[in-house]
């Protein structure tokens, strides 16, 4: 499988085929597996066999959707969670100790951000933050106890980018796990282990999916790491369902078309929000304009769907533009087939005080538009009618 391109990886890596001889994968809804004999079931407990015991630890579906991503992102091996948080969790509660520290973006998804300041410390685990745009100061945070650079690239929703060669190269240094969310990019973009991350995590509930319809998360990485994160989790019950890892495997089959559409919509309605005069700056990793363009270049193979921009007039601006939206949705997910339009300052991050949402690039005006594969016209059309207010 491995000579296979990734579009051929995402179709043909496949659960061996049942008596039936079925072409498609059939959903395994089974909480266990049975045994031929005590033999059979000693050596299995004893890892003697590969064999699948629970769904908890293993199931056919969750394998072969784990197997897609480990390939898509050049890994070595993964374990597939029930959403993308429990991925993010597990991965820190499996290779953190008490005593340990993180250094992070500041510019992190909201529920890894409140385990850092309000979980991990529960365990006497500090994170420190460094701002998108100062990869300059990271060494300085380094301390003796750091265990973990964190990152996301591009960040939610400022739609920022850090150099993953950089943060390799940092991490390689001072002897860190580099432990990278590249749900923004999915493995069709931009492959993290290529620029020496450890561990790579994804939302499957964004582009993996694609649809809006199933949550799901994964870690791939480096074996003796997911071993120990596949030990925590077949322990404490993160585990993603045989369904959901079925409908996500499938998804796969089509991630890399998908993605190349929804990055082509998203670079054309990126130039257009740029022609607005009422629109302040546009954020998209392709355009020329972007703070971090040669970064995206060198990382990402397309841009996204995921565009940043900011209307002139601040909150109220923001929510006008919101109301008079007619075809978009307006909803806290994203990457979904459908456009989805947000207002960060009045909506997801409403209760951080002004300061700290300007910290993370949150202006009074800042939209996030996640750019779906409706016919761009219409996504257009939509977006200029609302930009009339
Ligand atoms: C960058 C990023 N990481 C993690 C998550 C969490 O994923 P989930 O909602 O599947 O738990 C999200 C969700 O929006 C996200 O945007």
């Amino acid at each position: 499988m491995s000579d296979y391109h990734f579009e051929t990886q995402a179709i043909r890596n496949q659960t061996e085929r049942s008596q039936f001889s079925e072409h498609s994968t059939p959903m395994y809804v089974t909480s266990s597996f049975v045994f031929d004999d005590a033999e059979d079931m000693r050596a299995s407990f004893a890892e003697e066999k590969q064999k699948n015991l629970y769904s908890r630890f293993s199931n056919p579906n969750t394998t072969e959707f784990v197997d897609k991503i480990v390939a898509m992102e050049g890994a070595e091996s993964g374990y597939a969670f029930a959403t993308g948080m429990a991925a993010v969790f597990s991965t820190f509660g499996a290779l953190l100790n008490a005593g340990d520290h993180v250094v992070s973006c500041r510019s992190v998804f909201g529920s890894t951000h409140s385990l850092f300041t309000k979980y991990l410390p529960k365990w006497n685990i500090d994170t420190s933050y460094f701002n998108v745009n100062e990869a300059d100061k990271i060494e300085g945070l380094i301390q003796a106890n750091t265990k973990v650079l964190y990152a996301e690239t591009p960040t939610n929703p400022g739609v920022d980018l850090l150099d993953l060669e950089l943060l390799g190269t940092i991490a390689k240094k001072h002897n860190l796990l580099l432990i990278i969310d590249n749900c923004f990019a999915t493995p069709y973009l931009q492959n993290p282990i290529k620029f020496g991350a450890d561990i790579v995590i994804h939302s499957a509930t964004k582009l993996i999916d694609g649809q809006g319809r199933v949550l799901g998360g994964v870690a791939v990485g480096k074996a003796e790491l997911i071993r120990e994160i596949y030990l925590f989790s077949r322990n404490t019950g993160p585990a993603m369902s045989p369904f959901n890892a079925w409908v996500l495997s499938k998804s796969l089959e089509t991630l890399a078309i998908r993605v190349e559409k929804h990055c082509e919509n998203a670079l054309k309605v990126a130039e257009f929000l740029e022609t607005r005069s009422n629109v302040n700056f546009v954020k998209y990793p392709f355009l020329k304009s972007h703070p971090q363009y040669e970064t995206a270049k060198k990382q990402m193979k397309l841009g996204g769907n995921i565009i940043a921009f900011e209307i002139n007039g601040g909150v109220e601006a923001g929510r006008k533009f919101l109301n008079k939206i007619e075809m978009c949705s307006l909803s806290a997910n994203l990457g979904d087939t459908r456009s989805i339009v947000t207002h960060p300052a009045s909506t997801t991050h409403s209760s951080l005080a002004e300061e700290d949402r300007l910290e993370v690039g949150i202006t009074d005006g800042l939209v996030r538009v996640s750019v779906g594969l409706e016919n761009v016209n219409d996504i257009l059309n939509d977006l200029k009618q609302a930009l009339e207010i």
